[in-house]
């Protein structure tokens, strides 16, 4: 199959990128390096430098014809969304429309659309929360987010468009950068490796952080794999269902680089959600995912990641 994969000179996609291509799939990557590198695009995809917000993605589609388009370019930061909403909606929003009249046009068989479950449901009354939990986003982000699924649902319904949704929990693995959604294993690894302290921010009453469901990214990619054939039309929490406090994982980093260091305490940060956990029920079911990294082990990849980099 031919894929367009959007976003893949970042983190994630650069990884289901790879996947793809060592899957035998043709890949074309549309990117404009706002947060992603070059030394990310695999060299057997076809590039385009080019805002997805751009009127000329249609050419892309054009030349291309892509059978399916795996979407996960975006603006990911939770508090600048918040700073400069007109921005996320710009590239979340516009970005996300003007592909979506590219693939009705040009006969696209299906999307994978990369939403948040770490983000979108806001702090859920149901932990673990399940993907028929009602929304309650509380940033520009979660909101944008979710309003993207609402499009998806449009484009189905009127033109016929085929998707899947992907609700990512926190993810963390080789490539990311410190300054992402769920940047802090690679924060405090960077940080620890070079010899400085980093800083643990939480609540007043919740000193050993917040909660979370932290995802290996290779677990991440397997789901896109199954999404190419599975779970039309749904939409997919794709986490562990396991919460970890931020301070048990700078105690498991610090047991794997043989640390004892306390680190900087310092307050949330604003819109920092208190907990954030996933059901998974629904993946396992439909798509056959599971996750099968654990946390020792995920975070081993990513010292290694680090270790070699520097
Ligand atoms: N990292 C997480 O924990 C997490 C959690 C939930 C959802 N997500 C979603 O996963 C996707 C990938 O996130 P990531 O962590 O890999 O981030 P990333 O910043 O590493 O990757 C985003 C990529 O999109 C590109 N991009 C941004 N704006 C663009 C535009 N206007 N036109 C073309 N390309 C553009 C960037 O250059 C970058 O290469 C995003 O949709 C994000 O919202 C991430």
């Amino acid at each position: 199959m031919k894929i367009l994969i959007t976003g893949a000179a970042g983190f994630i996609a650069s990884h289901v990128a790879d996947a793809f291509i060592k899957a035998g799939h043709e890949v074309v990557i549309v990117d404009n390096f706002r947060t992603g590198y070059p030394h990310n695009l695999n060299p057997q995809a076809k590039f385009y430098e080019l805002d997805i917000c751009d009127p000329r993605l249609e050419d892309v589609f054009a030349i291309e014809q892509p059978d399916i388009v795996d979407h996960h370019a975006a603006q990911i930061s939770v508090p600048l969304s918040v700073e400069d909403p007109l921005t996320d909606a710009e590239i979340n929003v516009k970005g996300l429309i003007n592909i979506l009249q590219c693939c009705v046009q040009h006969k696209v068989k299906k999307v994978i659309y990369i939403s948040s479950g770490g983000a979108m449901y806001g702090e859920a009354t149901e932990y673990p929360t399940s993907e028929t939990y009602s929304p309650k986003p509380l940033s520009v982000y979660a909101i944008n987010k979710m309003v993207g699924e609402d499009y998806l649902y449009f484009y189905h319904h009127t033109y016929g468009l085929d998707y899947t949704v992907l609700r990512y929990a926190n993810v963390y693995g080789p490539r990311q950068v410190s300054h992402g959604e769920a940047g802090v294993v690679s924060i405090f690894v960077e940080k620890l490796l070079a010899g400085e302290t980093p800083t643990l921010n939480a609540y007043p009453d919740e000193p050993d952080g917040m909660i979370r469901d932290y995802v290996f990214v290779k677990d991440v990619v397997s789901a896109n794999l199954l999404a190419l054939q599975k779970g039309s039309t749904e939409a997919f929490n794709i986490g562990t269902c396991i919460e970890t406090s931020t301070r048990t994982l700078y105690l498991e980093i610090c047991k794997q680089l043989h640390l004892q260091i306390e680190p900087k305490h310092a307050d949330a940060r604003k819109g920092d959600l208190h907990r954030s956990l996933l059901r998974i029920d629904k993946a396992r079911g439909i798509l056959g995912w599971k996750p099968q990294y654990s946390l020792s082990e995920g975070i081993s990849e990513v010292i290694e990641y680090f270790k070699h980099r520097s």
